[in-house]
């Protein structure tokens, strides 16, 4: 069984999501321009964090990068192709929603639903490794929001993604729930697998981010490794948004 796991997910892989190339992708709705003229490659190596002033295209950007929908100018394509391969992204949103069922229950839906067999052991892996051991069997919606945060990682790692996007993963945990999170994506980007999340926390985004992706009123503004864009920023409204000023 693990060894016909291990080939599937092997030969999955070797299709590939990666690199993910924005050329000139932009979003409209219908006179509204969310995204505007997005020249992006997401490539395997550390995370690439999204930052910028609410309503600058974050969420937006993370849901084009999954393929839930498609740019209305310009175009994405995932290794190369225009439609995405089934299976090996994953997305945690902000506010997520939990299936009328218990914890585990979700881990092993979602598990499933990637091909994978939900082998218990695996499932209670999960939700251990995410810091909710002991609460398998709590119903998922009755959770607190910071512990459905968390259950909605593990849902996410339960797919085995390639690429895992996270729409500010902490924004609504504790300092202890924050760090647990932290650390998980720090292992799982050790692990190789490819993050893209947004944030608003500048703690957060200098101890995770590979490169940071600096968006304002729906432009890429600034692309840079995460130490320079943080020591030196190229154009003034990264230095602005840094020094806590608004970018208008
Ligand atoms: N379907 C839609 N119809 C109309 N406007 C939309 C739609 N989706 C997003 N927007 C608008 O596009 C802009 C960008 O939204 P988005 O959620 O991507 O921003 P964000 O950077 O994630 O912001 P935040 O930091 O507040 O989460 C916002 O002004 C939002 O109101
Ligand atoms: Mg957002």
């Amino acid at each position: 069984m693990l060894d016909k796991v291990g080939q599937t997910s092997a030969a999955v892989a070797v299709a590939g999501e990666l690199p993910i190339r924005f050329s000139g992708a932009g979003y409209r709705v219908g006179a509204v321009s969310i995204l505007c003229g997005i020249d992006l490659e997401l490539a395997a190596g550390p995370p690439t964090v999204l930052l910028g002033p609410n309503g600058s295209g974050k969420t937006t950007l993370l849901k084009l990068a999954m393929g839930l929908f498609a740019p209305t100018t310009g175009g994405i394509t995932f290794a190369g192709r225009s439609t995405p391969a089934a299976g090996r992204r994953a997305i945690v949103f902000q506010k997520p929603v939990m299936l009328r069922r218990s914890a585990a229950a979700n881990v092993a839906y979602a598990m499933t639903a990637a091909g994978r067999p939900a082998e218990r052991s695996e499932v209670a892996r999960l939700i251990a490794e995410v810091g909710l051991g002991g609460l398998g069997d709590r119903p998922a919606r009755r959770m607190s929001g910071g512990e459905q945060q968390r259950l909605a990682l593990a849902r996410a790692l339960a797919r085995d993604p390639e690429v895992l996007f996270l729409d500010e993963p902490t924004a609504s945990l504790d300092p202890a729930s924050t760090k647990a999170v932290e650390d998980i994506i720090a292992r799982v980007a050790g692990a190789g697998v490819k993050i893209v999340m947004s944030t608003h926390d500048l703690g957060q985004a200098r101890r995770l981010a590979g490169e940071v992706v600096f968006l304002a009123k729906g432009r890429l503004i600034e692309k840079a490794a995460a130490p320079g864009f943080f020591a030196s920023p190229s154009t003034d409204e990264a230095r602005r948004f840094l020094a806590g000023e608004l970018v208008l």
